[in-house]
């Protein structure tokens, strides 16, 4: 049976093997899909090996998305503009084709928990690697106003200007945060050491969505914040699911249904 893989640094708590295995199980597609911890400093030589030990495509996760970009012999087009490819595919004459599905795959998952997209105001936290991963689909679905805010002020209004061409974006920092906003989005990498950026209290809309792009067994400390200010709360664990089950269609040219795998990896408490 065909061979699929992620890679990342560390690897060994990633939910994507059990994720792909049932939706190989779901669709009766005979593949395998296994964890793979490449070394830091020779990425490209980890992906070559396994496509020569039979490797069809691959998941790429922290930290490599930017170097599997660089190493990719064609890129889709959202792939160039997020500067990161989170999914390789061997191609038919033996070239490296890098995609992303974490953009889309997040924004699946918005739709999913019913978030506010469409004529909504959006904050986005961060403006490193996964952030500039999901700024094209976000303003592909119409909000009314997005804005980035980062730690450094000037990685985010430098990114603003990037993406304005798709929809009126702005960037400052955590202090220049106005107003209230229907979806706020966490996509620093703070929530791994429990902090939380300096916001305003009264940042949320009625009926507000505070998603973190993080997930793990208990709520991060953004979202125990968030919901302890009046907003309805949102993990990384529907996002992950969604973005496989895109990889898994590009690969396979099959949609799994993501539902079912959702209740898997989190049956309702
Ligand atoms: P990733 O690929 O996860 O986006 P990255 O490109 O290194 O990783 O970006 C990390 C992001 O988290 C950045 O926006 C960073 O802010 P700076 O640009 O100011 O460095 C943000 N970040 C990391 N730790 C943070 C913290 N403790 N508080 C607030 N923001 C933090």
């Amino acid at each position: 049976s065909d061979r699929y893989c992620v890679f990342g640094h560390p690897i060994g708590h990633s939910r994507s093997p059990q994720i792909h295995a049932a939706f190989a199980e779901q669709t009766g597609q005979a593949l395998t899909y296994e964890a793979i911890e490449a070394p830091l400093d020779d990425f490209a030589g980890a992906w070559h090996r396994f496509i020569a030990s039979g490797g069809r495509g691959a998941n790429v996760t922290v930290p490599f998305k930017e170097e599997a970009c660089r190493l990719s012999d064609v890129l889709s087009p959202r792939a160039r503009r997020a500067g990161a490819v989170n999914t390789l595919v061997l191609g038919n004459n033996g070239e490296t084709c890098g995609d992303t599905t974490d953009g889309i795959g997040l924004v699946r998952d918005l739709q999913y928990q019913a978030a506010p997209l469409e004529k909504a105001r959006i904050l986005v936290l961060g403006a490193g690697g996964a952030v500039r991963g999901i700024l094209e689909p976000l303003l592909g679905a119409r909000p009314a106003t997005l804005m980035i805010a980062n730690r450094t002020a000037e990685k985010a209004r430098r990114l603003a200007r990037e993406f304005f061409d798709l929809g009126e974006t702005t960037g400052g920092g955590f202090d220049e945060v106005v107003g209230t906003f229907d979806l706020v989005i966490n996509g620093t990498s703070a929530s791994l050491g429990g902090e939380i950026p300096p916001l305003p209290d009264d940042l949320f809309a009625d009926d507000a969505l505070a998603y973190d792009m993080m997930y793990g067994d208990e709520p991060t400390a953004f979202l125990a914040w968030s919901g302890e200010h009046g907003a309805r709360t949102a993990d990384g664990l529907g996002m992950l699911v969604e973005q496989a089950a895109e990889s898994f269609f590009l690969w396979r040219n099959v949609r799994p249904d993501t539902a079912a795998v959702r209740k898997r990896l989190r049956p309702e408490r």
